[in-house]
């Protein structure tokens, strides 16, 4: 990783950068570029921010940041203005003003569309290109909507979203070793260049779309939260319990297949099963008679009753009358039929009047038994009626196709071949859209 050191010219950096807002992010971010050897130019209304950082001094406690600063400033690398005509020198202004919560919880504009409309303000006497790059944390359709309509399709301007993940306290080491580089939108020149501004830190960045490059900051912060409420909540209880919370967590966490990895992080289809639900029921019913409130814990179930619910509604939606649904097991490559959610969905589809035939390449009634075989004919009797034994079976009989299963290539391909509409209630797309399939995997 290189980092700016005495030996580079400034000159050598030939990007000049306008920081718009010098707050926890925007003087981080401007004193670490100037570091990395970028010209940095801040901006922001605040007087004795500007003045401050323009004397090399931080303008709040940040370790680690105030002798970059001062290096940044004396070196010429870095300087500080309340005018918006400082823009005018910039190939990237980065904007970094707040958007703290109104009243109600919504996210607040303002600090936004003012500065926006301040830098639309200097396009007339503007002669270069100017990429605009949203490093404030704002909800995804926010460029969009704000952004981009206020240059008025002004061609030197570009709208790039670049959002930032560092955490006070460690600002500075964060930036130089972020966990993460995300740069959004349409333009791909401009996402590469706003991308390249951290090429020295050594992290490939994420390219992405505008939308994700928004949505991303609050899919991590809320992720961050829920671990941390999961790990309070499993550690109150185990403490209830006489067990020791840290031994507990501590273990969990040096299972990196399946715990502390992207298992079970990608969208899908609800979860079933003999393991989950059912313990998922019995700890917070544990806790409920410890007079423990886990309400994360808690909510668990209920959210993925609100998930299969979608999922349903989305099907009971479809024109389809004859439904040819693949997998009834609660996933690929098993028989366990208990507690799986496609159950409920055929129970439903069933009761609301669908026609429904079902393939699934590892039930065979016959071949099931003890539990597994008494929760199915409780909860459908007539399945051996809808049962297919093969997948052409259910490809000729039905005019609409509904995945429930990760599926082997060779049945994606023969579905594929069908031309049949389908709907994917396993797929990340989630967008329960109804199409062909293609034979490609996802
Ligand atoms: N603080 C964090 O740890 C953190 C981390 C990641 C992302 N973020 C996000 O980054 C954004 C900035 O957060 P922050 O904590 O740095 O905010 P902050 O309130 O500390 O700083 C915002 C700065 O913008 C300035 N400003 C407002 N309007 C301006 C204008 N028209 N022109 C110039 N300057 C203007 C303000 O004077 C202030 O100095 C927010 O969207 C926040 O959610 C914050």
């Amino acid at each position: 990783m290189t980092y700016w050191t005495e030996a580079m010219e400034p000159e050598k950096s030939t990007v000049h950068v306008a920081v718009l807002g010098l707050g926890y992010v925007g003087c981080v971010s401007a004193a670490c570029l100037a570091n990395l050897g970028h010209r940095v130019t801040g901006i922001d209304r605040d007087e004795s921010k500007v003045h401050n950082i323009s004397n090399g001094v931080a303008p709040f406690f940040e370790p680690g940041l105030e002798p970059i600063l001062h290096e940044s400033v004396s070196s010429g690398r870095l300087t500080a203005s309340t005018s918006i005509g400082a823009i005018e020198n910039a190939d990237i202004a980065l904007v970094c003003v707040g958007t703290p919560s109104e009243k109600n919880g919504n996210l607040g504009l303002d600090q936004l569309r003012r500065v926006i409309s301040e830098i639309a303000s200097t396009l007339p006497s503007r002669t270069k290109p100017l990429i605009v790059a949203i490093r404030s944390t704002v909800f995804p359709g926010t460029c969009e909507e704000h952004v981009i309509p206020a240059f008025a399709g002004n061609p030197l301007i570009s709208v790039a979203c670049n959002p930032e993940f560092l955490r006070e306290g460690v600002a500075v080491k964060d930036f130089r070793e972020p966990s993460l580089v995300v740069v959004g939108g349409t333009n791909d020149q401009a996402v590469g260049q706003v991308a390249a501004l951290y090429s020295a830190l050594g992290v490939p960045p994420c390219l992405v779309s505008l939308r994700t490059a928004e949505m991303i900051k609050y899919a991590c912060n809320a992720f961050h939260a829920v671990k941390i409420a999961f790990a309070n909540e499993i550690g109150a209880l185990s403490a209830r319990l006489d067990v020791d919370p840290g031994e507990v967590m501590t273990t969990l966490c040096e299972d990196t297949k399946l715990n502390i990895a992207s298992t079970y992080l990608r969208p899908g289809f609800a979860f079933g099963g003999s393991c989950l639900p059912k313990d998922l029921r019995a700890l917070t019913y544990r806790a409920k008679r410890l007079d423990l409130q886990l309400p994360l814990l808690e909510s668990a179930l209920p959210s993925n009753q609100h998930h299969l619910q979608r999922a349903i509604e989305a099907i009971l939606d479809l024109p389809s009358r004859r439904l040819g649904v693949i997998g009834l097991a609660f996933k690929e490559n098993t028989d366990d039929l208990r507690e799986s959610p496609v159950v409920t969905l055929l129970e439903q589809l069933i009761g609301k009047g669908r026609q429904v035939r079902v393939y699934d390449p590892h039930i065979q009634l016959e071949a099931i038994y003890g539990s597994n075989r008494n929760f199915i004919l409780q909860q459908i009797p007539h399945i051996g009626r809808l049962l297919d034994t093969s997948l052409q079976q259910t490809l000729d009989w039905a005019d609409h196709i509904v995945i429930a299963q990760k599926l082997s290539p060779n049945h994606r391909a023969q579905i594929a071949q069908s031309g049949l509409p389908v709907t994917d209630v396993v797929s990340p797309s989630l967008a329960y859209a109804s199409a062909p399939l293609t034979s490609s995997a996802r």
